[in-house]
């Protein structure tokens, strides 16, 4: 059925993603993104219809994800040892998740965005290279991170080239905020790497600012400066943009503190987890 002829009311890819898993449209709280309506092309379409009940995930906030149980192939027995977990936060239309994917078979790779006609691509990239490490998430990766995610689940959080939100008003939409990282460090595995990367020299500024204050975090770097761009981050496709306008990218390698500070431990949240770290007052 086209665009066009689909009944009002009636889901785009009723085996699909679910538009806004969580009704966080309700919820009262500054987002990182907006809601987007794109064009999804038949290719894409077609691999969110056949792959989205295999390899795709809806972020409704409903239960704390069993990882080794979303990465099992199926009809394989569970594996014996887990396996690294890493985060990627927006991955656009997925090309440099599936070439890092590919690169590094034994670490798998949960990303999320809420960009349908990149959730298609990225599945179709999957199929097409083969790539079994590879789980698509749909909706906000705050929520993912609030109330589906164990403390010390992930090996690694990757933020590549996040929303910059250069007006001074929008500022407060940047996902890399100290109530963020709050919410991530418990998450994450002591000494789990946060790679994030922007070519908005403001936001670069801002990230090593609150990255460098927060007491979760540490500089991989022993000058506490910026890192060369490592081998296993493949060009995105807005860093491509940004480079062709003459912007400069700056990498920028964390790792989450062996001990975590009481302020991150009371931020570890479950399904049932009542304050947002990004909402204290909740509101
Ligand atoms: C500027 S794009 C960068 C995409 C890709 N990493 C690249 O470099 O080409 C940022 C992406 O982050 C996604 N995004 C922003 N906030 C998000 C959130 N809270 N949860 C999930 N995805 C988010 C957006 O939908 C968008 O696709």
């Amino acid at each position: 059925m086209s665009e066009n002829s689909r009944p009002k009311g009636t889901p785009r890819f009723p085996e699909g993603p679910t538009p806004d898993p969580t009704g966080s449209q309700f919820e009262r709280r500054i987002r990182s993104f907006t809601p987007r309506r794109s064009r999804v092309t038949t290719a894409q379409g077609d691999a969110l219809r056949r792959l989205w009940q295999v390899w795709g995930l809806d972020i409704d906030g409903k239960e704390v994800l069993d990882l080794p149980a979303l990465f099992q192939q199926p009809g394989t027995p569970r594996p014996q040892a887990s396996r690294p977990v890493v985060l990627e936060i927006g991955f656009g239309m997925g090309e440099a998740t599936a070439q890092m994917a590919a690169a590094d078979p034994d670490t798998d790779i949960l990303a999320v965005d809420v960009h349908t006609p990149g959730q298609g691509n990225l599945l179709n990239l999957a199929e097409r290279n083969g790539l079994t490490n590879v789980r698509v998430a749909n909706g906000d990766a705050v929520v993912l991170l609030r109330d589906m995610l164990a403390p010390e689940s992930l090996d690694g959080v990757r933020v590549y080239f996040p929303d910059p939100w250069p007006k001074a008003r929008h500022n407060k939409r940047r996902l890399i905020q100290p109530e963020f990282l709050s919410l991530l460090a418990p998450r994450l595995k002591p000494g789990g790497l946060l790679h994030c990367a922007t070519d908005w020299e403001p936001y670069a500024e801002h990230m090593m600012e609150v990255l460098s204050a927060h007491p979760d975090f540490e500089n991989t770097r022993p000058d506490g400066e910026f890192a060369p761009r490592p081998d296993f981050r493949p060009l995105t496709r807005f860093e491509g943009q940004g480079l062709r306008k003459g912007h400069v990218v700056h990498d920028l390698l964390f790792r989450r503190a062996v001990t975590l500070t009481e302020h991150a431990e009371a931020g570890t949240g479950t399904a049932a987890a009542s304050q947002d770290p990004l909402d204290p007052a909740g509101d």
